[in-house]
């Protein structure tokens, strides 16, 4: 029979998976092993569904922590074959993982794993990365654009993106359902589970990123003061369609944009406020100036002084998104 991961490679990968991140840090994922295959489920129940009504993020969230499992049993020298949404009357059950022990584990894929535990989202202002232009052709290598298309935008599209969030604020600004749900997830966590205070921002922080999504303030001294502007390059992805294999690759495709960026020493923040609302969608797909669906955007850039980083945010606890049994007790 072919050699088999142990439970605790498994349990060791899911850990490192669950650092994945999500909408409001919901966590929407639930993982599966029965001994030989490890399965991934999408959790409805950790839905928003006032901010993410059709789910899309929730699925884009769950391909970010499948394409983290696949860095993390890499670095642990394992080699994973995926099959998406392998049962049709079970929707849910997102994908299947049968793994084989790779031949190599080259450093490359151990700094990638190292990458998950530092990456985060940092909502302050960026000033532009470094060497950006080199980066890039590097980052267009490390993935299928059949999975997800990348646009990168001028910094003349800063203002039209500003104002959308702005309209987007304005838009949102009676829906008691999202705000409600903005309370719930924001500014502490429960469970484990949502964006703690420390990860917020002040007011005056939040006013110099004029792109960023709304969120309670939080009071702190002021940070990042040289940086008066945010100057981050502001990635979109899209798809063509909103199916939910679509909706899944993409957030593969998401993952392998934080981590290498992170590689990179760059800065992270993935916004998608401006993806919820059909009128500011229409903003962003324009500025693409293609016809795909625009999915999310990150802006990436430089960090100074991370001394002062908040803590990691959460992570809900290893039983609560892993079951483990043998295939005859299933
Ligand atoms: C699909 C998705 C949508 C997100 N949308 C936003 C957003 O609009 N604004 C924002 O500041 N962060 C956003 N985030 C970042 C999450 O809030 C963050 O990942 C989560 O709180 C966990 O924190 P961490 O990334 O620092 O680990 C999003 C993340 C994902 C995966």
């Amino acid at each position: 029979m072919d050699q088999l991961p142990t439970g605790n490679t498994i349990e060791k990968a899911v850990l490192l998976a669950g650092r994945a991140p999500s909408l409001h840090n919901s966590q929407p994922w639930r993982w599966d092993f029965d001994g030989e295959a490890l399965r991934l489920f999408a959790v409805p129940e950790r839905m928003l569904s006032a901010t993410d009504a059709s789910g899309r993020q929730m699925l884009i969230s769950c391909g970010i922590a499948l394409d983290h499992l696949r860095v993390a049993l890499a670095a642990s020298g394992w080699h994973t074959f995926v099959a998406r949404f392998p049962d049709p009357n079970h929707r849910d059950h997102l994908a299947t993982l049968t793994l084989q022990p790779a031949t190599t584990v080259t450093d490359g894929d151990r700094q990638r794993a190292d990458a998950i535990v530092t990456r985060r989202t940092d909502r302050l202002p960026f000033t532009e990365p470094t060497n950006w232009p080199d980066f890039e052709s590097i980052l267009r290598t490390t993935f299928d654009p059949a999975d997800a298309f990348l646009d990168v935008l001028g910094d003349d599209s800063r203002p039209a993106l500003a104002r959308a969030s702005e309209m987007t604020a304005s838009l949102r600004r009676y829906d008691p359902g999202y705000h409600a749900e903005l309370q719930w997830w924001t500014g502490h966590t429960i469970a484990r589970s949502g964006v703690p205070g420390e990860a917020l921002t002040s007011p005056e922080e939040q006013q110099r990123v004029a792109v960023g999504r709304r969120f309670p303030t939080a009071e702190s001294t002021p940070r990042r003061r040289g940086i008066t502007a945010d100057h981050s390059v502001i990635l979109v992805l899209s798809t063509d369609t909103d199916t939910p294999d679509d909706l899944v690759r993409c957030g593969e495709v998401l993952s392998t944009v934080l981590l290498e960026c992170t590689l990179a020493g760059f800065a992270t923040c993935t916004l998608t406020h401006l993806t919820e609302i059909p009128r500011s969608r229409a903003v962003v797909r324009e500025l693409t100036e293609h016809s795909r669906l625009p999915q999310v955007l990150i802006r990436v850039g430089m960090a100074p002084d991370t001394a002062n980083d908040p803590p990691p945010t959460p992570r809900r606890p290893l039983a609560d998104i892993l079951s483990t049994h043998t295939r005859n007790a299933r």
